[in-house]
């Protein structure tokens, strides 16, 4: 805790630690979330239903692509730079998988008029270009992890100066990073407890659409990489389940190169692999497992937030790892960009997959179902993934 009282934000600190039921948006937040585009929509995916010609089951999607800089991580992005600034902190540090992240981070920097350093696994840094010119024209410093910035970075070099890197890896280098440098503060983009408080915004927004169309999900999916996005849409109705006010089911879609909840033992482990956080009790695959490089690079970490961590333990959420080759993951993808028309991103694909595969299911028991499912962001910047998995010339 001494560790990291000086690497983190005071206010994220203690909101990890609070058992208040409800911590309430700072109204300068508020506004910045309105000029972000929230609320964002939930639409219903008619012609996606009739392409899988749907009669029993019902298909919607929440819209966290509609971000300026392309996810829902801006959600806690905005609020992390808004309580480093009133702390008067000058830097963010942090790492990036997918570069979404990254991205919010270096938005939400920028606008709070602070610096930003990212560290970014080296196989996603090397292909996704445009993304870091994104990251860079926000003003943010971006270095490929494992970096010659840090000890733990220098050492990874020296043993292996290929390393692809990895997230528990970039985690490693921003804290190091963060404690090294006056004025500089560390920034998680998901995992912890205030970073799913923050995404929470999703689910609450969700609830309140749905009544508005008097409909209500009876299963809601979602890609599960640390468990933000899914944490964000889902625990506001997983809340109402435990108050006994509804019924609804949760589906994690994972990938086969990081199956932590599918796979993962259920213990204390590190969110890092140099074990700087503290243990933390997640379903986790090991800190120090190494894990293949897929296109929907942001769902490969070790472990799954404890939040969403807890909520499989006690059996109220369910997951399923798709292979790794991402076949099905894109031409899911294909489909409801050919349907719905939105190009989404390689993660969020999994939570289409998810959720086709369940009308499917549904549809053939001749079971009524209301499926929502959670697309975390767009593709734009992704394209390079689409030609190489769709052989588009
Ligand atoms: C678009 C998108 N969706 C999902 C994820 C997975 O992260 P999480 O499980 O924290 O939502 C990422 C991570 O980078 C992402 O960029």
């Amino acid at each position: 805790m001494e560790f990291l009282s000086r690497t983190m934000t005071g206010e994220c600190l203690k909101q990890e630690m609070s058992t208040d039921p409800w911590i309430s948006i700072p109204d300068e937040v508020r506004e910045l979330y309105m000029q972000a585009g929230r609320p964002r929509p939930l639409y219903r995916a008619t012609r996606l239903e009739k392409h899988l010609k749907l009669k029993k089951v019902r298909l919607y999607y929440k819209r966290e692509d509609l971000s300026p800089t392309g996810s829902h991580k801006v959600n806690t992005a905005l609020a992390q730079a808004y309580y480093a600034a009133k702390q008067g902190k000058t830097t963010l540090v942090t790492e990036t998988g997918a570069g979404q992240w990254g991205s919010a981070l270096s938005y939400a920097a920028s606008l709070m008029g602070l610096d930003c350093v990212v560290f970014w696994v080296r196989n996603v840094y090397n292909w996704k270009t445009d993304r870091r010119t994104l990251m860079k024209l926000l003003g943010a410093k971006v270095h490929a992890s494992p970096s010659k910035e840090t000890q733990t970075g220098r050492k990874l070099l020296t043993d292996s100066p290929n390393h692809p890197g990895s997230l528990g890896l970039a985690v490693s280098e921003g804290l190091e990073y963060a404690e090294g440098h006056d004025g500089s503060v560390y920034c998680l983009g998901s995992v912890l407890n205030h970073v799913l408080i923050h995404q929470s915004i999703i689910g609450l927004e969700t609830i309140k659409q749905f009544e508005l169309v008097d409909d209500s999900p009876d299963l809601i999916t979602g890609c599960l990489g640390g468990g933000s996005n899914f944490g964000g849409m889902a625990l506001p109705f997983a809340g109402e389940v435990l108050q006994k006010k509804r019924k609804c089911q949760f589906l994690a879609a994972q990938s086969e190169a990081a199956p932590n909840l599918v796979k993962g033992d259920y213990r204390y482990d590190f969110g890092d692999v140099a074990e700087h956080t503290p243990l933390l009790k997640m379903y986790t695959l090991g800190h120090k497992t190494e894990m293949e490089p897929i296109r929907a690079d942001g769902l490969r970490y070790h472990a799954a937030a404890p939040l969403m961590s807890a909520l499989r333990h006690h059996n109220m959420l369910k997951a399923v790892a798709y292979p790794s080759d991402e076949k099905v993951i894109f031409e899911a993808a294909r489909t409801f960009m050919q349907t719905e028309g939105w190009l989404i991103a390689p993660e969020s694909s999994y939570a289409v997959r998810a959720g086709i595969d369940e009308a499917l299911k549904a549809e053939k028991a001749g079971e009524e179902k209301v499926i929502c499912m959670n697309i975390s962001g767009h593709g734009f910047l992704d394209l390079q993934a689409y030609k190489e998995k769709l052989g588009i010339d």
